[in-house]
């Protein structure tokens, strides 16, 4: 399988690893034919992303997607974290074997799964923003 030299670097040297103790949204979730999981934290301050760690079970693609969606997240508000979609991340990356893409969306639905989780802690509403499929049950 040929990774691209952005996946590698992500995935040699992951940046944004670890638990977020103060997380204003926490976002778990599985995947059900790998049975890979991942949890997104996030810490949010004026409508803005200021951090962002995760902590995986996953393969090196998920390492890497997170990896990447948790660096571009950071700075943009909750509306513009939508945009990190896993297209978005994937051609961050220069792109993924296509038996992985599977693992990016895991990296995206764990992201909208920490707004969800940080919009009704504080019963607030991200336009566009749907509720997270139930954990562990994938896609
Ligand atoms: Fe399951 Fe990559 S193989 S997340």
């Amino acid at each position: 399988m040929e990774y691209s030299e952005k996946v590698m670097q992500h995935f040699m040297n992951p940046k944004n690893v670890g638990e977020m103790e103060d997380a204003s949204g926490v976002g778990t979730v599985g995947n059900a034919s790998c049975g890979d999981i991942m949890r997104v934290f996030l810490k949010i301050e004026n409508n803005v992303v200021i951090d962002a760690s995760f902590k995986t079970f996953g393969c090196g693609a998920a390492v890497a997607t997170s990896s990447m969606a948790t660096e571009m997240v950071k700075g943009k508000t909750v509306e513009e974290a939508l945009t990190v979609t896993n297209k978005a991340v994937l051609e961050a990356l220069d792109g993924l074997p296509a038996v992985k893409t599977h693992c990016s969306v895991l990296a995206e639905e764990a992201l909208r799964a920490a707004l969800w989780d940080y919009a009704t802690k504080n019963d607030i509403t991200i336009p566009g923003l749907e509720p997270p499929k139930e954990d562990g049950h994938g896609h």
